[in-house]
């Protein structure tokens, strides 16, 4: 599959908002999707090539993340789920990063439920270590559960 990268803009919200609701358990509303665009924020996405039936392409997968100072946290990224297992999550953190290093940023955070051991395992194939835990922080459908703190590179 030939994949391109790109920034998000709010054009794209339709279609993120799919993304999201397909591949989230708990997907963000139009609301806070459209909040990623606001100025302390930068976004990447994966797109197929364009179509005559889909000219802008499809979207494969997003990361919206912010940057305060030389901090940035991963706020959200997802794939699609027919296209997950095939190294779009990795090519999505390997981009992130890079637009990281180009933001000056030398830390790097991230909150990941503790029962998305998909999502753990693909932040610890990143070099990702957990940082610590936030106990009962996300809401589920029976209560709450831990939020994993973890952590790219963090210079003391
Ligand atoms: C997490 C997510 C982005 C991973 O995307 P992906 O494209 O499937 O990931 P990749 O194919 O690049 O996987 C890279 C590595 O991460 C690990 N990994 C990814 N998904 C995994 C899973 N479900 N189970 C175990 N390991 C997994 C593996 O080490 C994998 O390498 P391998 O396939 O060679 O074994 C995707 O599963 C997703 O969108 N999930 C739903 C949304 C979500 O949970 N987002 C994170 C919120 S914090």
């Amino acid at each position: 599959m030939s994949l391109l990268f790109r920034a998000l803009t709010p054009e794209d919200l339709a279609a993120m908002q799919a993304l999201e609701n397909q591949a989230h358990t708990h997907p963000w509303t139009r609301q806070t999707l459209a909040s990623s665009f606001g100025a302390r924020y930068f976004t990447g996405s994966l797109w197929t090539a364009a179509t005559s039936l889909e000219p802008k392409g499809t979207l494969q997968g997003y990361f919206v993340a912010d940057k305060v100072l030389d901090e940035s946290t991963l706020m959200n990224i997802c794939v699609a789920p027919s296209a997950q297992r095939q190294g779009l999550g990795r090519q999505l953190m390997t981009h992130y990063l890079r637009l990281c290093r180009e933001r000056d940023i030398t830390q790097h955070w991230l909150e990941v439920r503790a029962s998305n051991i998909g999502a753990q395992a693909l932040y610890a194939a990143m070099d990702y270590q957990e940082y610590s835990v936030r106990h009962d922080y996300y809401p589920t459908a029976k209560g709450w559960e831990d939020a994993v703190l973890m952590a790219f590179k963090v210079y003391d």
